[in-house]
Protein backbone atom coordinates (compact mmCIF):
# COMPACT_ATOMS: atom_id res chain seq x y z
CA UNK A 1 0.00 0.00 0.00
CA UNK A 2 1.51 3.80 -0.55
CA UNK A 3 2.06 5.41 1.85
CA UNK A 4 2.88 9.51 2.10
CA UNK A 5 4.50 11.52 4.63
CA UNK A 6 3.21 14.78 4.92
CA UNK A 7 4.52 18.18 6.46
CA UNK A 8 3.38 21.89 7.61
CA UNK A 9 6.27 24.35 7.17
CA UNK A 10 6.53 28.33 7.73
CA UNK A 11 4.13 30.22 9.56
CA UNK A 12 1.32 28.67 10.73
CA UNK A 13 -2.15 29.23 8.61
CA UNK A 14 -5.75 28.83 9.33
CA UNK A 15 -6.74 25.97 6.85
CA UNK A 16 -4.01 24.01 7.87
CA UNK A 17 -5.88 20.99 9.48
CA UNK A 18 -8.55 21.26 6.84
CA UNK A 19 -6.07 20.28 4.23
CA UNK A 20 -4.58 17.19 6.13
CA UNK A 21 -7.97 16.14 6.94
CA UNK A 22 -8.52 16.31 3.27
CA UNK A 23 -5.66 14.64 2.15
CA UNK A 24 -6.21 11.90 4.57
CA UNK A 25 -9.93 11.30 4.13
CA UNK A 26 -9.67 11.04 0.73
CA UNK A 27 -6.53 9.13 0.82
CA UNK A 28 -7.96 6.57 2.79
CA UNK A 29 -11.38 6.36 1.09
CA UNK A 30 -10.60 6.50 -2.67
CA UNK A 31 -7.11 5.92 -3.02
CA UNK A 32 -6.38 3.61 -0.06
CA UNK A 33 -3.44 5.58 0.76
CA UNK A 34 -1.46 5.54 4.22
CA UNK A 35 -0.54 8.67 6.03
CA UNK A 36 2.31 9.67 8.51
CA UNK A 37 2.92 12.87 9.85
CA UNK A 38 5.74 15.18 9.96
CA UNK A 39 6.64 16.75 13.09
CA UNK A 40 7.63 20.36 12.93
CA UNK A 41 8.01 21.03 9.46
CA UNK A 42 11.10 19.87 7.46
CA UNK A 43 13.02 19.23 10.76
CA UNK A 44 10.56 15.95 10.94
CA UNK A 45 11.55 14.61 7.56
CA UNK A 46 15.25 15.28 8.20
CA UNK A 47 15.41 13.43 11.52
CA UNK A 48 12.62 10.78 10.83
CA UNK A 49 10.22 12.25 13.24
CA UNK A 50 6.73 11.42 12.74
CA UNK A 51 3.46 10.75 14.36
CA UNK A 52 0.73 8.26 13.11
CA UNK A 53 -1.85 9.79 10.46
CA UNK A 54 -5.44 7.74 10.32
CA UNK A 55 -9.29 8.70 9.61
CA UNK A 56 -9.12 8.66 13.93
CA UNK A 57 -6.71 11.26 14.10
CA UNK A 58 -7.85 13.92 11.91
CA UNK A 59 -11.25 13.11 12.93
CA UNK A 60 -13.09 17.31 13.59
CA UNK A 61 -9.78 18.85 13.40
CA UNK A 62 -10.79 21.30 10.37
CA UNK A 63 -12.49 23.59 12.53
CA UNK A 64 -9.44 24.17 14.79
CA UNK A 65 -6.46 26.34 13.76
CA UNK A 66 -2.83 25.85 13.51
CA UNK A 67 -1.57 22.80 12.78
CA UNK A 68 -1.59 19.15 14.33
CA UNK A 69 1.83 18.39 12.96
CA UNK A 70 3.39 21.43 14.32
CA UNK A 71 5.48 23.67 11.90
CA UNK A 72 8.67 25.41 11.89
CA UNK A 73 10.41 28.10 9.51
CA UNK A 74 13.18 25.16 9.03
CA UNK A 75 15.21 24.76 5.46
CA UNK A 76 15.69 20.91 4.74
CA UNK A 77 19.70 21.87 4.06
CA UNK A 78 20.42 23.90 6.86
CA UNK A 79 21.23 20.93 9.28
CA UNK A 80 24.61 18.70 8.92
CA UNK A 81 21.76 15.27 8.56
CA UNK A 82 20.04 17.71 5.77
CA UNK A 83 21.67 15.79 2.85
CA UNK A 84 19.36 14.00 -0.12
CA UNK A 85 20.83 10.81 1.38
CA UNK A 86 19.68 10.71 4.39
CA UNK A 87 16.41 12.18 3.76
CA UNK A 88 15.60 9.59 1.25
CA UNK A 89 17.65 6.78 3.56
CA UNK A 90 15.12 8.03 6.61
CA UNK A 91 11.98 7.78 4.10
CA UNK A 92 13.07 4.43 3.11
CA UNK A 93 13.16 3.07 6.80
CA UNK A 94 9.92 4.58 7.36
CA UNK A 95 8.44 3.32 4.28
CA UNK A 96 7.46 6.29 2.87
CA UNK A 97 7.33 7.02 -0.60
CA UNK A 98 6.53 10.45 -0.86
CA UNK A 99 5.96 14.07 0.92
CA UNK A 100 3.37 16.12 0.55
CA UNK A 101 4.92 19.66 1.71
CA UNK A 102 2.52 21.99 2.98
CA UNK A 103 3.68 26.12 2.67
CA UNK A 104 4.89 28.88 1.57
CA UNK A 105 7.13 30.47 -1.06
CA UNK A 106 10.37 29.40 1.23
CA UNK A 107 8.74 26.00 1.63
CA UNK A 108 7.84 25.55 -2.03
CA UNK A 109 11.35 26.74 -2.79
CA UNK A 110 13.01 24.15 -0.66
CA UNK A 111 10.61 21.58 -2.21
CA UNK A 112 11.66 22.48 -5.24
CA UNK A 113 15.56 21.82 -4.62
CA UNK A 114 14.68 18.08 -3.11
CA UNK A 115 12.81 16.94 -6.44
CA UNK A 116 15.99 18.31 -8.56
CA UNK A 117 17.89 16.11 -5.82
CA UNK A 118 16.06 13.28 -6.25
CA UNK A 119 13.33 12.70 -3.97
CA UNK A 120 9.53 12.61 -4.60
CA UNK A 121 7.80 15.24 -3.44
CA UNK A 122 4.51 17.51 -4.15
CA UNK A 123 3.06 20.83 -2.51
CA UNK A 124 0.23 22.20 -1.32
CA UNK A 125 0.75 26.60 -1.16
CA UNK A 126 -0.52 28.13 1.92
CA UNK A 127 0.34 31.65 3.24
CA UNK A 128 -2.40 33.97 4.74
CA UNK A 129 -0.17 36.74 2.54
CA UNK A 130 -2.17 35.34 -0.31
CA UNK A 131 1.09 36.10 -2.77
CA UNK A 132 1.98 32.70 -4.04
CA UNK A 133 1.89 33.99 -7.91
CA UNK A 134 0.60 30.62 -9.02
CA UNK A 135 -2.81 30.17 -6.71
CA UNK A 136 -5.84 33.09 -7.20
CA UNK A 137 -6.41 32.37 -3.28
CA UNK A 138 -4.65 30.70 -0.66
CA UNK A 139 -6.65 29.27 2.58
CA UNK A 140 -5.84 31.39 5.59
CA UNK A 141 -6.05 34.84 3.56
CA UNK A 142 -9.88 35.05 3.78
CA UNK A 143 -9.58 34.48 8.00
CA UNK A 144 -6.77 36.80 8.46
CA UNK A 145 -8.99 39.48 6.47
CA UNK A 146 -11.92 38.96 8.32
CA UNK A 147 -9.66 39.42 11.70
CA UNK A 148 -7.76 42.70 10.28
CA UNK A 149 -11.21 43.81 9.09
CA UNK A 150 -12.88 43.39 12.62
CA UNK A 151 -9.68 45.19 13.97
CA UNK A 152 -10.17 48.47 11.83
CA UNK A 153 -13.59 48.76 13.16
CA UNK A 154 -12.97 48.21 16.68
CA UNK A 155 -9.80 51.09 16.29
CA UNK A 156 -12.73 53.31 14.94
CA UNK A 157 -14.44 53.02 17.63
CA UNK A 158 -11.43 54.56 19.98
CA UNK A 159 -10.89 56.63 17.16
CA UNK A 160 -13.65 58.20 16.59
CA UNK A 161 -14.17 58.65 20.62
CA UNK A 162 -10.96 60.55 20.87
CA UNK A 163 -10.49 61.78 17.69
CA UNK A 164 -7.77 60.09 17.22
CA UNK A 165 -5.85 59.03 14.34
CA UNK A 166 -5.76 55.26 14.39
CA UNK A 167 -2.55 53.35 12.53
CA UNK A 168 -3.20 49.41 12.14
CA UNK A 169 -0.05 47.26 10.81
CA UNK A 170 -1.50 44.17 9.39
CA UNK A 171 1.12 41.30 7.92
CA UNK A 172 2.23 41.34 4.66
CA UNK A 173 5.65 40.51 3.65
CA UNK A 174 6.07 41.42 -0.06
CA UNK A 175 2.10 42.02 -0.97
CA UNK A 176 -0.39 44.22 0.34
CA UNK A 177 -2.97 41.81 0.39
CA UNK A 178 -4.54 41.57 3.58
CA UNK A 179 -4.00 45.48 4.04
CA UNK A 180 -6.19 46.11 0.62
CA UNK A 181 -9.16 43.78 1.97
CA UNK A 182 -9.48 45.34 5.39
CA UNK A 183 -7.96 48.07 4.62
CA UNK A 184 -11.62 48.62 1.88
CA UNK A 185 -13.82 46.62 4.12
CA UNK A 186 -13.22 48.75 6.87
CA UNK A 187 -13.39 51.62 5.05
CA UNK A 188 -10.21 53.08 5.98
CA UNK A 189 -8.41 56.62 4.90
CA UNK A 190 -5.44 55.46 3.83
CA UNK A 191 -4.07 51.93 2.65
CA UNK A 192 -0.13 51.42 2.65
CA UNK A 193 1.47 48.69 0.67
CA UNK A 194 5.19 47.22 0.11
CA UNK A 195 4.21 47.55 -3.92
CA UNK A 196 3.60 51.24 -3.57
CA UNK A 197 6.18 53.67 -1.34
CA UNK A 198 4.32 56.71 -0.64
CA UNK A 199 5.78 59.51 1.22
CA UNK A 200 5.26 61.10 4.59
CA UNK A 201 4.37 64.22 3.24
CA UNK A 202 1.53 62.51 1.20
CA UNK A 203 0.35 60.64 4.12
CA UNK A 204 -0.21 63.47 6.13
CA UNK A 205 -1.89 65.37 3.75
CA UNK A 206 -4.83 62.47 4.07
CA UNK A 207 -4.56 62.38 7.60
CA UNK A 208 -5.08 66.18 7.42
CA UNK A 209 -8.17 66.29 4.82
CA UNK A 210 -10.02 63.61 7.17
CA UNK A 211 -9.10 65.71 10.31
CA UNK A 212 -10.39 69.07 8.46
CA UNK A 213 -13.20 67.02 7.99
CA UNK A 214 -14.27 66.31 11.41
CA UNK A 215 -13.32 62.35 11.17
CA UNK A 216 -11.33 60.45 12.57
CA UNK A 217 -8.39 59.22 10.43
CA UNK A 218 -7.91 55.59 10.19
CA UNK A 219 -4.40 54.06 8.46
CA UNK A 220 -3.92 50.65 7.52
CA UNK A 221 -0.19 49.55 6.89
CA UNK A 222 1.41 46.72 5.28
CA UNK A 223 4.90 44.99 7.58
CA UNK A 224 6.25 45.28 3.99
CA UNK A 225 5.51 49.25 3.42
CA UNK A 226 8.34 51.50 2.84
CA UNK A 227 8.91 55.42 2.53
CA UNK A 228 10.44 56.60 -1.10
CA UNK A 229 13.69 56.72 0.62
CA UNK A 230 13.85 53.02 1.93
CA UNK A 231 15.00 50.66 0.13
CA UNK A 232 13.79 47.80 2.02
CA UNK A 233 11.21 46.83 4.76
CA UNK A 234 11.77 48.05 8.72
CA UNK A 235 12.92 45.10 10.08
CA UNK A 236 14.84 45.08 14.06
CA UNK A 237 14.18 41.71 14.60
CA UNK A 238 17.14 39.52 12.92
CA UNK A 239 15.87 37.03 10.19
CA UNK A 240 14.11 33.71 9.96
CA UNK A 241 14.73 30.18 9.38
CA UNK A 242 14.65 30.58 6.04
CA UNK A 243 16.93 33.63 5.92
CA UNK A 244 14.12 36.42 5.30
CA UNK A 245 14.28 39.67 7.51
CA UNK A 246 11.82 39.39 10.28
CA UNK A 247 9.49 42.19 9.44
CA UNK A 248 7.08 44.53 11.87
CA UNK A 249 7.21 47.70 13.41
CA UNK A 250 6.42 50.38 10.50
CA UNK A 251 3.52 51.27 12.46
CA UNK A 252 4.42 52.74 15.26
CA UNK A 253 7.70 54.40 13.39
CA UNK A 254 4.42 56.22 11.08
CA UNK A 255 2.41 57.43 14.28
CA UNK A 256 4.68 59.61 16.38
CA UNK A 257 5.62 61.05 12.78
CA UNK A 258 2.20 61.66 11.70
CA UNK A 259 1.16 63.27 14.72
CA UNK A 260 4.53 65.47 14.72
CA UNK A 261 3.62 66.99 11.06
CA UNK A 262 -0.28 66.98 11.61
CA UNK A 263 -0.86 67.50 15.10
CA UNK A 264 -3.43 64.77 15.27
CA UNK A 265 -2.92 62.23 18.05
CA UNK A 266 -1.81 58.76 16.87
CA UNK A 267 -2.10 55.53 17.75
CA UNK A 268 -0.29 52.62 16.19
CA UNK A 269 -1.78 48.49 16.57
CA UNK A 270 0.55 45.74 15.63
CA UNK A 271 -2.07 43.33 14.73
CA UNK A 272 0.69 41.04 14.41
CA UNK A 273 0.11 36.97 15.09
CA UNK A 274 -3.33 37.61 15.77
CA UNK A 275 -4.25 37.85 12.16
CA UNK A 276 -2.90 33.79 12.03
CA UNK A 277 -4.37 32.61 14.92
CA UNK A 278 -7.93 30.77 16.00
CA UNK A 279 -10.56 29.50 14.08
CA UNK A 280 -10.32 29.23 10.41
CA UNK A 281 -13.15 30.86 8.20
CA UNK A 282 -15.77 28.54 6.49
CA UNK A 283 -14.08 29.43 2.98
CA UNK A 284 -10.52 28.85 4.19
CA UNK A 285 -11.67 25.35 5.46
CA UNK A 286 -13.51 24.47 2.24
CA UNK A 287 -10.56 25.70 0.12
CA UNK A 288 -7.98 23.51 2.37
CA UNK A 289 -10.65 20.68 2.25
CA UNK A 290 -10.35 20.53 -1.39
CA UNK A 291 -6.26 21.49 -1.82
CA UNK A 292 -6.07 18.01 0.15
CA UNK A 293 -8.19 15.88 -1.60
CA UNK A 294 -6.60 17.28 -4.70
CA UNK A 295 -3.05 16.29 -3.67
CA UNK A 296 -3.92 13.00 -2.41
CA UNK A 297 -4.34 12.43 -6.34
CA UNK A 298 -2.10 13.80 -7.09
CA UNK A 299 0.56 11.73 -5.45
CA UNK A 300 -2.05 8.97 -6.17
CA UNK A 301 -1.02 9.83 -9.97
CA UNK A 302 2.92 9.99 -9.07
CA UNK A 303 3.13 13.19 -10.44
CA UNK A 304 6.34 14.71 -8.63
CA UNK A 305 7.22 18.30 -8.93
CA UNK A 306 3.58 19.94 -8.83
CA UNK A 307 1.41 22.06 -6.48
CA UNK A 308 -2.42 22.02 -6.20
CA UNK A 309 -3.67 25.50 -7.14
CA UNK A 310 -7.00 27.33 -7.20
CA UNK A 311 -7.61 28.71 -10.81
CA UNK A 312 -11.05 30.81 -10.85
CA UNK A 313 -13.54 28.23 -9.14
CA UNK A 314 -10.76 24.74 -10.43
CA UNK A 315 -8.31 23.40 -8.62
CA UNK A 316 -5.48 22.59 -10.86
CA UNK A 317 -1.99 21.14 -10.88
CA UNK A 318 1.40 23.74 -11.54
CA UNK A 319 5.08 22.52 -11.66
CA UNK A 320 6.74 24.14 -8.45
CA UNK A 321 8.89 26.29 -11.19
CA UNK A 322 5.80 28.35 -11.55
CA UNK A 323 5.25 28.59 -7.45
CA UNK A 324 8.61 29.41 -6.90
CA UNK A 325 10.34 33.19 -6.83
CA UNK A 326 6.92 34.55 -8.75
CA UNK A 327 5.36 36.75 -6.51
CA UNK A 328 1.37 37.66 -6.34
CA UNK A 329 1.68 41.14 -5.39
CA UNK A 330 -1.70 43.93 -5.56
CA UNK A 331 -1.94 45.20 -9.36
CA UNK A 332 -0.97 48.84 -9.17
CA UNK A 333 -4.02 49.49 -11.21
CA UNK A 334 -6.14 48.01 -8.17
CA UNK A 335 -4.51 49.94 -5.56
CA UNK A 336 -4.64 53.45 -7.75
CA UNK A 337 -8.49 53.10 -7.62
CA UNK A 338 -8.67 52.74 -3.56
CA UNK A 339 -5.67 55.46 -3.34
CA UNK A 340 -8.39 58.08 -5.24
CA UNK A 341 -10.77 57.83 -3.11
CA UNK A 342 -7.93 58.25 0.29
CA UNK A 343 -7.68 61.18 2.39
O1 LIG B 1 4.87 34.52 5.67
C1 LIG B 1 3.68 34.88 6.27
C2 LIG B 1 3.89 35.85 7.36
O2 LIG B 1 2.62 36.00 7.89
C3 LIG B 1 4.51 37.20 6.94
O3 LIG B 1 3.57 38.16 6.58
C4 LIG B 1 5.25 37.62 8.18
O4 LIG B 1 6.35 38.44 7.84
C5 LIG B 1 5.70 36.33 8.74
O5 LIG B 1 4.73 35.37 8.40
C6 LIG B 1 5.92 36.37 10.24
O6 LIG B 1 6.20 35.09 10.69
P1 LIG B 1 6.85 34.64 12.07
O7 LIG B 1 5.81 33.78 12.70
O8 LIG B 1 8.04 33.85 11.72
O9 LIG B 1 7.12 35.86 12.87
Amino acid sequence: MARFGILTSGGDCPGLNAVIRGTVLQGEMVHGQEFVGYRGGYRGLVYGDVMPLERSVVRGISQQGGTILGTSRFGPYTEPDGTPQNILARMAGLDVDGVIAIGGDGTMAAANRLLEDGVPIVGVPKTIDNDLEATDYTFGFNTAVEIATEAVDRLRTTGNSHQRCMVLEVMGRHAGWIAMYAGIAGGAHAILIPEQPESLEQICTWVASVRDRGRAPMVVVAEGFTFPDMDQAHSHKGLDGFNRPRLGGIGEILAPLIEERTGVETRATVLGHIQRGGVPSAWDRVLGSRFGQAVSDLVADGDWGKMVALRGRDIVRVPFSDAVGHTKTVPLDQYRGARATFG
